[in-house]
C-alpha cells in the first residue's frame, strides 16, 4: 500500500519516525516538510489533499500539533475525508465508519507508541458500508 504524508513543523519529527518504523510495510511519499523550521500548515495540506481529491493517491496521513489545523484544511477538499485520531479505538471506528482516507494526527498530544498502533490500525481496518456508506455519500456538497 501507498501512503502520501506530510506534515507542519510541529509534526516533523513524529513524520520522520513513523516512516522510519513503517520503512518496510508501507511505501511512502513524503510531501514535506523537511525540517522543524516553522512553516504554515495549509501550504502542505493542500498539495496532499489535492492527490487524494483527484484520485492520484488513495491514502493519506497529515500531522500538525494538535490535528486540527492540517486536517481543517484537508477536509475542504472534496472526497478527503480527513479523520483526527488520537487512540486505536477511534482509528478503527474512522475507517469503519466514516471509511477515512487521511490520518490526522496530533504530534504534540500523542507518544510515538501510540501513534505507530493507531497509524497500523487505520491501515489494517476495513470500511464497513451498509448503513454507513449512505451516510458517507452524504458528506459532500457538490
Ligand atoms: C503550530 O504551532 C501549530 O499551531 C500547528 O501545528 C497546529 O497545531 C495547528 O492546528
Amino acid at each position: 500500500m501507498k501512503i502520501i504524508i506530510a506534515s507542519d513543523h510541529a509534526g516533523y519529527q513524529l513524520k520522520e519516525n513513523i516512516i522510519k518504523h513503517f520503512a518496510g510495510d508501507f511505501e511512502w511519499e513524503n510531501l514535506g516538510t523537511y525540517s522543524s523550521e516553522s512553516v504554515d500548515y495549509p501550504d502542505y495540506a493542500h498539495p496532499l489533499a489535492e492527490k487524494i481529491a483527484s484520485g492520484e493517491n488513495k491514502y493519506g496521513i497529515l500531522i500538525c500539533g494538535t490535528g486540527n489545523g492540517i486536517g481543517m484544511t484537508a477536509n475542504k477538499h472534496a472526497g478527503v475525508r480527513a479523520a483526527l485520531c488520537w487512540n486505536v479505538e477511534i482509528a478503527a471506528l474512522a475507517r469503519q465508519h466514516n471509511d477515512a482516507n487521511v490520518l490526522v494526527l496530533p504530534a504534540r498530544f500523542i507518544t510515538d507508541e501510540e501513534a505507530f498502533n493507531v497509524v497500523k490500525t487505520f491501515f489494517s481496518t476495513a470500511f464497513e458500508g451498509g448503513r454507513h456508506q449512505r451516510r458517507v455519500e452524504k458528506i459532500n456538497i457538490h
